[in-house]
């Protein structure tokens, strides 16, 4: 067992899961001087193995998911410690403080976290403040790694103008993001997730795609993330939108607010309360809405797959399943700081030893024969649980 995964059982999840985050996140900065000096190994363990997609270069392609650094303040930090893209936010048009403490709960039998976080966070304007005053590196970008931006609804803006909200954060935030997600799929902000009905999600990506054109001169790929509670027909019906509308791509998926299958007694449930559940829990659906996605659009849009991703199986059987890049959070929090730049070694590894399974991950995408269909590998992992195949570590 590692030093961290003892750190872990024995001391943190004794802590309020909340402070913790701050604590581990707040070490993770105080690191900077010494991970910068190795981020730039461990961030690039197969310079070979560089990835372009949607025309930027993605050194790894296991990035961190939104939600750990909603208001941008240590994305090199992050990126130092191996990961190959970071999605900061989400970040509202408003700053606002989300929902009351408690508002984060562990589930240590799954392995798996309940957030109820309601995108607490500084707001569109100090944010985009904060990204304008970072350092230019010696390459002229602002960071080693691609920077995706989350944007979602404050909540007090009536549904209404929701979309007036979110064009808000595109103009301060547009000329900041390598690319722009449009978050719809959080459970905490009441009727989010109802824009995800076609019908609403149609002007709203229209209209942040118009106003990331007004404000930059480059195209910004945008990106909708999506819920796994979404039905199958759901999940199709967004998948045309965003080929109509010509997206550049889909983040799936967001939490869940299912609590079936799982180990925790149902009092921890109880206890752990309200909100979205992420982790080993989240994977075999996740993992479907990926498949479900890459046989509808074809090869050629972008599929962020996240939820649930803990070991290097669980990045071959996402990319196998039609993924052209990973994202994890909660793998993060359980495995600990070391964690990414240990998968990127691991999925090196299965890349040079299994290319057919992971044909998307080993050549340039939006290249015509790059899907990866289904059958070509792992199946989907069924229950919770980081147990694998090959019984491997994360
Ligand atoms: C504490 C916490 C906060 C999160 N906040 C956000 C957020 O602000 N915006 C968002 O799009 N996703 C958010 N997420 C969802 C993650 O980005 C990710 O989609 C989800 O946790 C599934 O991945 P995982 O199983 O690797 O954690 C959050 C997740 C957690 C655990």
């Amino acid at each position: 067992m590692s030093a961290y995964r003892q750190l872990f059982d024995r001391v943190l999840t004794r802590t309020d899961a909340e402070s913790a985050h701050h604590l581990a996140f707040r070490a993770i900065r105080a690191a900077q001087p010494i991970t910068r000096l190795v981020g730039g190994r461990v961030s690039r363990v197969d310079p070979a193995r560089t990835s372009r997609v949607m025309g930027l270069d993605f050194p790894g392609l296991l990035g961190l998911a939104a939600g750990f650094d909603k208001n941008a303040v240590g994305i090199d930090a992050l990126a130092n410690m191996g990961f190959g893209f970071v999605e900061i936010g989400t970040v509202t048009g408003e700053p606002q403080p989300g929902n009351p403490r408690p508002r984060l709960a562990r589930l240590p039998a799954d392995r798996a976290v309940v957030n109820r976080m309601g995108f607490n966070n500084d707001g569109a304007e100090v944010v985009a403040g904060r990204l304008a005053s970072r350092r230019v590196d010696r390459t002229g970008r602002r960071s080693g790694v691609p920077l995706g931006i989350n944007i979602g609804k404050t909540k007090a803006v009536p549904e209404d103008d929701a979309v007036a909200d979110y064009e808000k954060s595109t103009r301060l935030l547009a000329p900041h993001a390598d690319y722009l997600v449009v978050n719809v799929s959080s459970p905490n902000t009441p009727g989010l997730r109802d824009l995800q009905a076609v019908s609403r999600l149609d002007p709203l990506l229209r209209a942040v795609r118009r106003r990331a054109d007004d404000v930059t001169d480059r195209h910004v790929p945008l990106l909708v993330k999506i819920a796994p509670d979404l039905s199958d027909e759901d999940v199709l019906e967004v998948a045309d939108l965003a080929v109509a509308l010509g997206l550049d791509g889909i983040v799936a998926t967001n939490t869940t607010i299912s609590r079936q299958g799982l180990s925790s007694s149902p009092q921890q449930v109880e206890a752990a309360g309200g909100g979205g559940l992420s982790g080993p829990p989240l994977r075999s659906r996740a993992t479907e809405v990926i498949r479900l996605l890459r046989d509808r659009v074809g090869p050629d849009l972008t599929l962020i797959g996240v939820g649930g991703i803990t070991t290097a199986d669980d990045m071959v059987e996402r990319l196998a399943a039609g993924a052209d890049l990973l994202q994890a959070y909660t793998g993060f929090v359980y495995e600990g700081p070391w964690w990414p730049a240990r998968m990127n070694t691991r999925l090196s590894r299965r890349l040079v030893q299994e290319p057919a399974t992971t044909d998307r991950a080993t050549r340039p995408t939006n290249l015509p024969g790059t899907g990866a269909g289904p059958g070509s590998g792992t199946g989907p992992g069924t229950g919770p649980g980081t147990g694998t195949a090959t019984g491997e570590q994360p």
